[in-house]
């Protein structure tokens, strides 16, 4: 069905307006009304420059920018009256001021067009997740310096294939999940510093010829510079792509940190209690205490990866410059952002909240054989033995205890010099796990004074 009028804002050419179903595949005001607030200030930049620049009065520049601070308050009161038939933000902001200060309205879009619009309104917005993100990550990382603090030198398995491995301390174990934080920060400033630059001034594609200031719009906005080819500044979502990129990697790390939490709050773990504020009871098993903030932070990466991949074959082939397909970019984008900064703030108070159990932990750290290198390592320390034959001698050592259902530490001195007679008394110093992560001392190791190196470090870059 057709509506009788053709559109307000392009519909000059058209004798009627558009199918209904045109007009739902085609509007995005139910999405891109959260780039509302980026797309007033870009407006008001750009109402500023115009006045700046001799192109519109600086009496019609000055209603423009009133007006658009009053639809910005409208918008935060909640008592804006969105509409469909005008497609999106920027056409539904713009015939608001046409409503409030009549036909100098008509002024504001003078040397501009929606593509270099939705490009800067959405960049704006993506960089303010951006800094959002990098705020969110400091705070996990600052609780998860706190645990690290806490137990710096308590004893809990390491693993790897998820087997029992070699003791490592709960401080290292947590400072592990610190350097992955960071390296996410540092991405998200990585990206940061490559999207600030503004679109605002490409027009539809090829610049304008009005004597615009593109450096006077781009300080406003806070970007470093104007984007050099007016071409790529409409057609280029790099921007986006990059933060949703950062943002997988940083949510394939919230989804590991969120596996450990489920199986080490598990019964058959016990390392750690997670607090009442972040975990859910069953509605039948009076005991169960369930990890949901752990499981949906680990799922909604799936999220995340999924619209990645959506926007990249969005981007996938498009012609240069502006195509219609690019305005699929946002929903993609905002599910990312809000799925990510609810995944960190769940995190960071799952983090902070949590009790480790050091008794359980420091049980379990011997299980398993974990002190076997520290034999191995002492049998070529003191008897000058090469690392391979004393790996083999230390593999009968724990045949040995296991078949004795023993600990290697279990294990009398003749039973040690039944596999090799040179081994003395001497050697089960370096059976004992708390031993055995002391003497882990190498740049980076488990040794809990190297943790702390890496503590005062860690603190000294998140002040
Ligand atoms: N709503 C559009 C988008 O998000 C704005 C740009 C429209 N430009 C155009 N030439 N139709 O992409």
């Amino acid at each position: 069905m057709t509506s009788k009028t053709s559109n307000p804002m392009w519909g000059g050419r058209f004798a009627a307006g558009s199918d209904a179903i045109m007009e739902a595949i085609n509007a995005s005001i139910d999405f891109d009304r959260r780039l509302a607030a980026q797309d007033i200030a870009g407006s008001r930049a750009h109402a500023a420059m115009l006045a700046a620049t001799g192109i519109v009065s600086n009496t019609d520049s000055e209603k423009m920018r009133e007006g658009l601070l009053a639809i910005l308050s409208e918008i935060e009161s909640g008592k804006f009256d969105y509409s469909t038939a005008l497609e999106d933000i920027h056409m539904n902001v713009e015939a608001r001021l046409g409503e409030i200060i009549g036909e100098s309205a008509g002024r504001l879009h003078t040397a501009r067009s929606r593509n270099d619009q939705v490009a800067t309104d959405f960049r704006l917005w993506v960089r303010d997740r951006t800094d959002d993100a990098v705020k969110a990550l400091e705070s996990l990382c600052r609780s998860l310096l706190g645990q690290a603090e806490a137990g710096i030198d308590w004893i809990m398995p390491g693993f790897t294939h998820l087997q029992a491995a070699q003791p490592v301390t709960w401080g290292h174990h947590m400072m592990a999940y610190v350097e992955m934080f960071g390296r996410d920060i540092s991405r998200f400033q990585d990206a940061r510093n490559r999207m600030n630059e503004c679109p605002l001034g490409a027009a539809a594609l090829a610049g304008t010829s009005f004597p615009i200031d593109r450096d006077m719009t781009a300080r406003e906005l806070g970007f470093e510079r104007p984007c050099a080819n007016s071409i790529d500044a409409v057609s280029d979502r790099d921007f986006a792509l990059e933060f949703m990129s950062s943002s997988a990697i940083c949510a394939m790390h919230l989804s590991r940190l969120a596996e450990e939490m489920v199986v080490w709050s598990s019964v058959q773990f016990g390392f750690v209690t997670l607090s009442d504020g972040f975990t859910t009871g069953s509605s039948i098993m009076p005991q169960k205490r369930n990890p949901d903030a752990a499981e949906l932070v680990r799922a909604k990466t799936g999220r995340i990866y999924g619209a990645n991949l959506a926007l990249l074959t969005v981007m996938k082939g498009l012609p240069l410059a502006y195509s219609k397909d690019m305005q699929e970019d946002k929903e993609q984008v905002f599910d990312v952002a809000d799925s990510l900064m609810l995944g960190l703030a769940a995190m960071e108070g799952m983090v902070r909240d949590l009790t480790a159990n050091r008794a359980a932990m420091e049980k379990s750290a011997g299980d398993g054989f974990s002190t076997a290198t520290d034999i191995a390592d002492w049998l070529v320390r003191v008897l000058d033995m090469p690392f391979r034959e004393a790996h083999h001698v230390t593999g009968e050592l724990v045949a040995l205890a296991e078949k004795k259902g023993c600990d290697l530490h279990d294990l009398s001195l003749p039973e040690m010099k039944s596999i090799y007679p040179d081994i003395t008394g001497d050697a089960y110093g370096v059976l004992g796990v708390y031993n055995s992560v002391c003497s882990r001392k190498s740049y980076g190791g488990t040794a809990p004074s190297r943790v702390k190196e890496q503590i005062s470090r860690w603190k000294e870059i998140l002040k």
